[in-house]
């Protein structure tokens, strides 16, 4: 355990809950958290799901799980079957369940989550890094993996677990079809098991642009998704994970099965009411979702363009709402500064210009490439008073560039502060 680490965004809340105690104006940069009110049907079906106090089972109910499978099989172009479906205490648990119940290490993008190391470490797993093309907008290479693989297994490290994320956190961009596909067919030919992380795949700026590794390599990727994010529910703890319809896929439920039973028992039974309603395909939470989706592309894109503008390097986002900005080209006159790592700029930021962002050694990326990642949820959607404000504004039919002159007061006070640093750069 002792390699495992607290998870870096957990620690920052907490500091700058304490800097605003003090009164400091922290612009919290940090949060992944979509911050949407909670849709009012949800809200209805937890009062309705109040009285259900039994424990379910464990891999969730026959009544949720075929409607999850119904669900995905139209978001993913799949048939799938309520035995393909595991429903979990967020997408965090499923994850950890399958890299506790598969054999060998991880291959890892880098940069990633934060999540995937600890839970390596806490499993007893190695984690085999290899790196996003940096130049190249963060895409996957198949032979910057192979190279990865292969010296892993000339090491001994027997490398067998392939994690991807698409939509991707810490980048905010997804892999191209192309790329995606490559490697699943290497992964194919390795025999190695997909656990792609598709969290972020209902908040695709583009719906139509997410690929799935499970639609060309169905019998060994397992597919985690949840409603945290496109649904702002982080808090009620849904996850999902998809496994392969094969005796493969009946292992890692009989396994789910073991380790859920023996320490949550089951996801809380109204809320597991509450996930027949999302999952329901409801056109009004559909349109929903549709409508938080477009918001998050226009405040990221929006930060991205002044960015951009201001002269900082990051890669475009195509999905969630994550920028990732790093200060490279200003590494000279950064180190004149006494600044030498991404942890020593986050703490500039946040010192200085009261800006809190997290550095990118919490994605395992290496801290000399003074990396940043921003996350564009939190800002202006500080309570669900002005989140709705943002809504209906949307709804009104404003021009999105009105929207965020008018709306976002804090967006654009972090871009003026943004402004300050960099022109005491130059
Ligand atoms: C890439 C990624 N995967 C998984 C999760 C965890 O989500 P959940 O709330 O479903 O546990 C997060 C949350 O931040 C995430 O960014």
């Amino acid at each position: 355990m002792s390699s495992a680490k607290t998870s870096p965004t957990l620690v920052l809340n907490e500091k700058i809950q304490s800097l605003w105690n003090e009164g400091k104006d922290v612009l919290h940069l940090g949060f992944g958290e979509s911050r949407f009110p909670t849709h009012p049907l949800l809200k209805n079906a937890l009062a309705k799901g109040a009285s259900n106090r039994s424990y379910l089972p464990s891999t969730g109910t026959e009544k949720l799980k075929n409607i999850i499978a119904k669900y995905y099989s139209k978001k993913l172009s799949r048939t799938l079957s309520a035995n393909q479906i595991l429903v979990g205490v967020g997408s965090k648990s499923l994850l950890y369940s399958m890299i506790q119940s598969l054999e060998g290490n991880i291959l890892l993008p880098k940069p990633s989550w934060v999540s995937y190391t600890s839970m390596a470490a806490l499993c007893g797993k190695s984690v085999i890094q290899f790196n996003l093309e940096r130049d190249h907008e963060y895409s996957l290479d198949l032979d910057t993996i192979h190279l990865a693989y292969h010296a892993a297994k000339k090491n001994g490290q027997n490398p067998k677990i392939l994690i991807l994320n698409s939509p991707n956190n810490p980048i905010g961009n997804s892999y191209s079809s192309n790329d995606l596909n490559m490697v699943t067919d290497w992964a194919k030919e390795n025999n190695l098991v997909i656990l792609s992380d598709e969290i972020y795949s209902l908040i695709t700026h583009n719906e139509n642009t997410h690929t799935s590794p499970s639609s060309t390599y169905p019998e060994k990727t397992i597919v985690f998704g949840g409603l945290s994010k496109h649904l702002s529910l982080g808090g009620w703890r849904v996850g999902i994970a998809i496994v392969p319809d094969n005796a493969f896929g009946q292992g890692l439920v009989n396994n789910f099965n073991l380790i859920a039973g023996s320490i949550w028992s089951c996801v809380p039974a109204p809320i597991q009411i509450v996930a027949e309603t999302a999952f329901s395909a409801n056109p009004e939470i559909e349109s929903y979702i549709h409508t938080c989706t477009k918001i998050h592309q226009i405040r990221t894109h929006y930060v991205y363009d002044h960015l951009k503008a201001l002269g900082v390097s990051c890669p475009k986002p195509t999905g969630a709402f994550y920028i990732y900005i790093s200060f490279k080209n200003y590494d000279r006159v950064l180190a004149m500064m006494g600044i030498d790592s991404c942890e020593d700029l986050a703490n500039h930021l946040l010192e200085t210009y009261e800006i809190a962002t997290l550095p990118g050694v919490a994605f395992g990326d290496d801290p000399d490439e003074l990396c940043l990642r921003i996350s564009t949820s939190y800002l202006d959607m500080e309570t669900d008073e002005k989140a709705e404000l943002i809504l209906k504004s949307f709804n009104s039919g404003i021009n999105p560039t009105v929207m965020m002159n008018d709306h976002h007061p804090k967006t654009n006070l972090f871009l003026n502060r943004m402004d300050e640093f960099l022109s005491s750069l130059n």
